[in-house]
């Protein structure tokens, strides 16, 4: 099978980098896999599993491509009533073999479909005859071969090597993959809200573009310091951990995503008045929680830098040191919106430091070796 990309590959599109164009490559990327996944039964006709034959689903990868399966991890219990463990591929592929008698199917997530950890994965997940799906960028690439299943990102080539717009097509299509096992299980009224969240994504991803510029000037204060914490909780605690993974990548500076609700147990010892703190805190189920969590932040004077829709970010207006709004959006696509100030937080950050922000020290786009 053959999948057209999006957008030229590439240029820089007039952008001063290629991570910032593949930023806003975003909404198109977000229109191109609706025009793909959501005309006809496209993950039907790639993925011919039955999940209603499933006990559990294991989802393997490394990198941002891990952080996109915990948010998927939720998804699948939420909507699909589907219990999924996630483990990067350079642990799972020596963990030894529990045999549980559960049926099980695989998912490998992946934006270039070549790195060895991942690959070492599907080997062994192949040798123990459990079905497997990629979901992968690179068409042709090996793990896009050789899955079982298949089911493209569509995200167009990504050059700069902090994943960004990959990142969001594979949330993008783990959603659908969800909400597709989530039909066949029965869950259909769980199905139908997240398909109908999906469908108000790109306008909402092309609203977060349009913070930029107040983005520019948190992430100026943001350069200074020498560490930063990011927290959030429920499915934007993976997010919290992608945030500070970015801002590690370009920037160097020592970063760290926690579960807010950990934070009592451990990190918070690490909150003093230098150390920003970006808060995930849209409204939601788990606000009251978060803001909680958040209290005893500013209680110790911590910096917070607090992303969140219009009425969280007035309710914690007196704790915050800066706001940064988030279109208000389902509950359910919150870390699809909520990527995008993250990635151009890390961006800016890094120009203001100087940096060679498509080729980071030490990082490789593909790691080929283990
Ligand atoms: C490298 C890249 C990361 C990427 C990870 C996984 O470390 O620098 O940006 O997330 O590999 O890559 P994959 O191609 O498997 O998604």
């Amino acid at each position: 099978m053959t999948v057209e990309a999006v957008g030229n590959d590439f240029d820089k599109g007039g952008y001063p980098h290629y991570m910032l164009k593949e930023i806003h490559d975003q909404p198109g990327v977000a229109r191109a896999i609706e025009s793909r996944y959501d005309a006809g039964d496209f993950i039907a006709e790639q993925v011919t599993l039955d999940f209603n034959r499933i006990d559990r689903i294991r989802m393997i990868a490394c990198g941002t491509s891990y952080y996109a399966c915990q948010v998927a991890r939720r998804w699948f219990a939420e909507v699909a009533g589907l219990s999924a463990d996630v483990e990067l591929a350079s642990e799972h592929r020596y963990e030894p073999v529990v045999a549980d008698g559960l049926r099980e199917a695989a998912i490998l997530v992946s934006q270039s479909g070549e790195t060895a950890d991942t690959l070492a994965s599907l080997d062994k997940l192949k040798g123990l005859r459990v079905p497997t799906v990629g979901i992968v960028n690179q068409q042709g690439s090996t793990l896009a071969r050789e899955a079982d299943f298949f089911l493209p990102l569509l995200a167009g080539k990504e050059i700069g090597v902090a994943s960004t717009k990959a990142f969001l097509a594979q949330l993008l299509v783990l959603a659908r993959l969800v909400a597709h096992a989530a039909d066949q299980r029965g869950h259909r009224a769980a199905a139908k809200r997240l398909r109908t969240a999906l469908v108000a994504a790109p306008k909402a991803i092309e609203a977060a573009l349009h913070n930029e510029s107040a983005i520019v000037a948190v992430a100026e204060s943001l350069a200074k310091a020498q560490s930063a914490l990011f927290v959030g909780r429920g499915a934007l605690y993976p997010l919290a951990m992608e945030g500070a993974l970015k801002l590690k990548e370009i920037s160097y500076i020592h970063a760290e995503g926690f579960a807010a609700g950990e934070l009592k147990h451990g990190p918070i010892a690490l909150v003093d008045d230098k150390t920003p703190i970006v808060a995930l805190a849209p409204s939601g189920d788990l606000f009251p929680k978060l803001a909680s969590n958040l209290r005893e932040i500013a209680a110790r004077n911590g910096r917070i830098i607090l992303l969140g829709d219009r009425k969280a970010l007035l309710a914690l207006s007196d704790i915050a040191s800066a706001s940064l709004t988030l279109p208000s959006c389902d509950e359910l696509i919150q870390p699809i919106v909520a990527a995008v100030p993250l990635q151009f937080l890390a961006y800016y950050v890094a120009v203001a430091r100087g940096l060679d922000i498509d080729r980071p020290r030490n990082l490789a786009k593909s790691v080929t070796v283990e």
